[in-house]
């Protein structure tokens, strides 16, 4: 069911910094920093010839990665996105194979304006799963 992988997110607590890591460290194509409100996320694409990577800074005062800064302090995976070919097809296998979809189970727009699910990492080997609409 799943495709690519799309990408992979880190939560970083100091971005120029992990930028710089990523630019001059690992040689990679790094973005500009993108403040994304409705994600309450500042993100910095690393584009690979395979897939990105994506680092992640709260961005206002309600992020959802801010908890997870508190328990991390010097950053960490923070989840993994897998292309599928039907979000809502994807979803109603999952719940039927009994995995648990964050939220309502309505997608909503991600990142890259494309219908995303998350998936609770206690069903997923400890890792937050994101899904993404081709
Ligand atoms: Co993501």
């Amino acid at each position: 069911m799943i495709g690519k992988l799309n990408h992979v997110a880190i939560a970083v607590p100091d971005l120029e910094a992990a930028s710089k890591i990523y630019r001059e460290t690992l040689g990679a194509e790094v973005s500009a920093p993108i403040d994304i409100a409705e994600h309450g996320v500042t993100t910095i694409f690393v584009n690979l010839p395979n897939t990105k990577i994506e680092l992640l800074h709260p961005f206002g005062e309600k992020s959802p990665i801010a908890g997870f800064l508190e328990k991390n302090p010097s950053g960490g995976v923070h989840h993994i996105c897998f292309e599928v070919k039907d979000i809502l097809e994807a979803r109603d296998h999952l719940v039927k194979s009994g995995a648990r979809v964050i939220g309502d189970g309505n997608p909503k727009i991600g990142a890259h304006g494309k219908p995303v699910l998350f998936l609770h990492p206690k069903d997923f080997c400890g890792t937050l799963v994101e899904i993404e609409q081709e």
